[in-house]
């Protein structure tokens, strides 16, 4: 069976260097249980470095965000510019990026930008709330549309999805997803994506979920879900809160 992908998106966290190291000393403790699974860690750009030398034996750097283009637009960085830093996965259109203003096209023109510097776009979307007319799959068919037109159906393969229900993010929410939920959402991400390139293109692309995962739910989350993988905010800044996770998900 295929591993598990787990993204740990440490945000604006930890708010120094030292404890930065201090984190991913907690992480690599424990490298044999995370080589378990396909991780990533997508860290404020100023660790970059750091976290690229550490993470090599047991996963990979991700990044948050990146600006589209190169070249003279102060204060951002490229796709090119964390390819070199040895970076495999690009986060993008994330809520917290899409709150500050990121439209659903600018998001998809940075996934786009990632897919050309041979970066794996990772691209959240996911609906504001629910509810009982089932409104919000419309919304997430349309988010998928935009986000991933200038994909091939050659080429979409190489994307991978987030699906971030807001209404399920961080500590003010209402917490995870119910996994049946989940799974009715994803039959319908994947029904979407059929219906755009093609059932055969649409089975290569990997669907994640993230919103409030801990070690209480990630089990059950992906088992029976049809997700791929989560992308973990809060828990992943504690070693052992995200150690939970990963033993939730690799062991049975
Ligand atoms: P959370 O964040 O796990 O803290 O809810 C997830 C995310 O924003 O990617």
């Amino acid at each position: 069976m295929a591993k598990s992908i787990l993204v740990a998106n440490w945000k604006n966290y930890p708010v120094s260097l030292a404890e930065a190291k201090t984190l991913l000393k907690g992480y690599a403790k424990k490298k044999d249980l995370y080589k378990k699974t396909r991780l990533f860690i997508a860290p404020p750009f100023t660790y970059f470095e750091s976290v690229a030398d550490k993470v090599k034996t047991f996963g990979s750097l991700a990044s948050q965000d990146f600006f589209a283009k190169p070249g003279t637009f102060t204060g951002t960085v490229s796709a090119d510019t964390l390819k070199s830093f040895g970076t495999k996965l690009a986060i993008v259109g994330h809520s917290e990026r899409r709150s500050l203003g990121e439209t659903a096209a600018e998001a998809g023109e940075k996934a786009r930008a990632a897919f050309k510097a041979g970066l794996t776009p990772l691209i959240c979307f996911g609906e504001k709330s629910r509810d009982a007319d089932g409104e919000h799959f419309r919304f997430l068919q349309e988010e998928l549309k935009t986000l991933l037109s200038g994909f091939s159906k050659k080429d979409v393969g190489a994307c991978m999805l987030a699906y971030e229900p807001l209404w399920a993010i961080g500590a003010k929410s209402k917490g995870a997803i119910d996994p049946t939920e989940l799974s009715q959402t994803i039959l319908f991400i994947k029904k979407a994506l059929a219906d755009l390139f093609g059932r055969a293109a649409a089975e290569k692309v990997a669907i994640l979920y993230g919103g409030s995962v801990d070690h209480t739910n990630a089990g059950l989350l992906l088992r029976n879900s049809g997700a791929h993988g989560l992308l973990v905010g809060r828990a992943s800044l504690n070693p052992q809160s995200f150690e939970g996770i990963v033993r939730s998900i690799t062991e049975k």
